[in-house]
């Protein structure tokens, strides 16, 4: 009995499918013109050009990523971009999609065949090839902060654990889910003209997250670091980071919040647990 009604299940699942399939293949196509930014540095002498690819949208994936991967796949294997996990968590599929700095794998493509999808790496970056930017300087000034939790307290590193109150735990919320795709700092005109000093939101987001953190200790030498005309005051509060982060983080009020503790406007709190 139980093998009849798995194989009455297989074969309504069957008929389903070749209904679906049947529906894709009858639809009338939908062709979607992409136009993707190209620069080869194996031919330096060649300018970067648009070059554009069409999909017929009803054989594609609903996000800019999936109709990346299925030019590259089907059309183009040259087509060069960064991807890990298409569901918005490793940050390494940013570009500039539309005009806007995103996420390609949680960015929709408009279904409007009229109109084409103009996609770029994020800009005001060295390019490495095609949509992928050349991000050491921003790692590098992500390591000049420091990121990572220090004490100078008793505890024994590795043996004692780190006690923090509910409270102080809700004041790292909205910094520490930044997942570090520089969505932000690329569309920061402060950054764009002064990127080797001015670090930038995402980069200045993060070392806000381990200023404010109770159980950091380094309160005092972190916010030293930051004391020069560049680091942080290079921030006008234009707050494009804020608009255009995907995560809908807001870096430009955890700059505000640094500039405050610099300025002694405010206080970094005592830790509610001692
Ligand atoms: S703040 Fe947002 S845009 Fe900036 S790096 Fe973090 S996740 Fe990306
Ligand atoms: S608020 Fe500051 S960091 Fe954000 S875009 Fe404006 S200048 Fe750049
Ligand atoms: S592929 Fe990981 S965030 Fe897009």
């Amino acid at each position: 009995m139980a093998a009849i009604t798995s194989c009455a299940c297989r074969n309504a699942f069957r008929q389903v499918r070749a209904l679906h399939t049947g529906a894709v293949q009858n639809a009338e196509a939908r062709l979607k013109t992409f136009s993707i930014y190209r620069w080869n540095p194996d031919k330096p002498d060649e300018k970067p050009y648009m070059q554009k690819y069409k999909i017929d949208l009803n054989s594609c994936g609903p996000m800019v990523l999936d109709a990346l991967i299925k030019i590259k796949n089907e059309m183009d294997p040259t087509l060069t971009f960064r991807r890990s996990c298409r569901e918005g968590i490793c940050g390494s599929c940013a570009m500039n999609i539309g005009g806007t700095n995103t996420l390609a794998c949680i960015s929709k493509i408009d279904p409007s065949t009229s109109t084409s999808c103009k996609v770029y790496p994020l800009p005001h970056m060295y390019i490495v090839k095609d949509l992928v930017p050349d991000l050491n300087n921003f790692y590098t000034q992500y390591r000049n902060i420091q990121p990572w939790l220090q004490h100078t307290g008793a505890k024994e590193t590795g043996k004692q654990q780190h006690l923090q109150s509910i409270e102080d735990r809700k004041k790292l919320d909205g910094l520490y889910e930044c997942i570090l795709c520089a969505c932000c700092s690329t569309s920061c005109p402060s950054y764009w003209w002064n990127g080797d000093k001015y670090l930038g939101p995402a980069v200045l987001m993060q070392a806000y997250r381990w200023i404010i953190d109770s159980r950091d200790t380094q309160t005092k030498e972190r916010l030293e670091k930051l004391k020069d005309p560049f680091s942080v005051f290079r921030c006008h509060t234009i707050m494009n980071c804020t608009r255009t982060c995907p995560k809908g983080l807001n870096p430009g009020k955890a700059i505000a919040e640094i500039k405050k503790l610099l300025a002694n406007v405010s206080q970094k709190q005592q830790p509610s647990l001692s």
